[in-house]
């Protein structure tokens, strides 16, 4: 089987339905950044703390290699890893890219308490929430080949994500 990669903003859900579709396919679940973390040793909060983002980017893109050479895995990106072409090059040549595209207006909901995403540690959330999705909207079409509603509860995303990648 080839990989599966869910794409998509912070809070659209990539880790829930990541995990649900692992237990009804029986392929491993593989969340990227906590991968990243176990690697390093240290929460996604304390390596941008250390490193700052470039840190972490750096560390994202060597993630990417390192799963790019397996196969059968559903993989949980970051919500920022598939806005960088190398990233979209070096995972979409392993499976197929999932973008859940989930609204403005829900990602505020849902991230609404957040306290470990660093980028959304500012005074104003949701005008950050917009300009990042602003500029990432188009770069997550891009890199995906399937693209769900995901302003659904998660187990009738992961469903339609079956029907489709079945
Ligand atoms: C990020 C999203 C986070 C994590 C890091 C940066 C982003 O992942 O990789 O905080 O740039 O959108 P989730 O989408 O799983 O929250």
């Amino acid at each position: 089987m080839k990989n599966i990669i869910l794409c998509g903003f912070m809070g659209c859900g990539k880790s829930t339905i990541g995990r649900r579709l692992s237990k009804k396919t029986g392929a491993e679940f593989v969340d990227m950044d906590k991968y990243i973390e176990e690697k390093a040793g240290l929460t996604v909060a304390e390596i941008f703390e250390q490193f700052g983002e470039e840190g972490f980017r750096k560390m994202e893109r060597e993630a990417c290699r390192e799963l790019a050479e397996k196969s059968g895995l559903i993989i949980a990106a970051g919500g920022g890893t598939l806005t960088f072409r190398e990233n979209v090059d070096v995972l979409g040549s392993t499976g197929r890219i999932v973008f859940i595209n989930v609204s403005y207006e829900q990602l505020c909901e849902r991230l609404k308490r957040d306290t470990r995403r660093p980028l959304l540690q500012v005074e104003n959330r949701n005008e950050r929430i917009r300009e990042l999705l602003t500029e990432r909207l188009p770069m997550y079409n891009r890199a995906a080949s399937i693209v769900v509603d995901g302003n659904f509860n998660s187990a009738v995303v992961t469903d339609f994500i079956l029907g489709i990648v079945k």
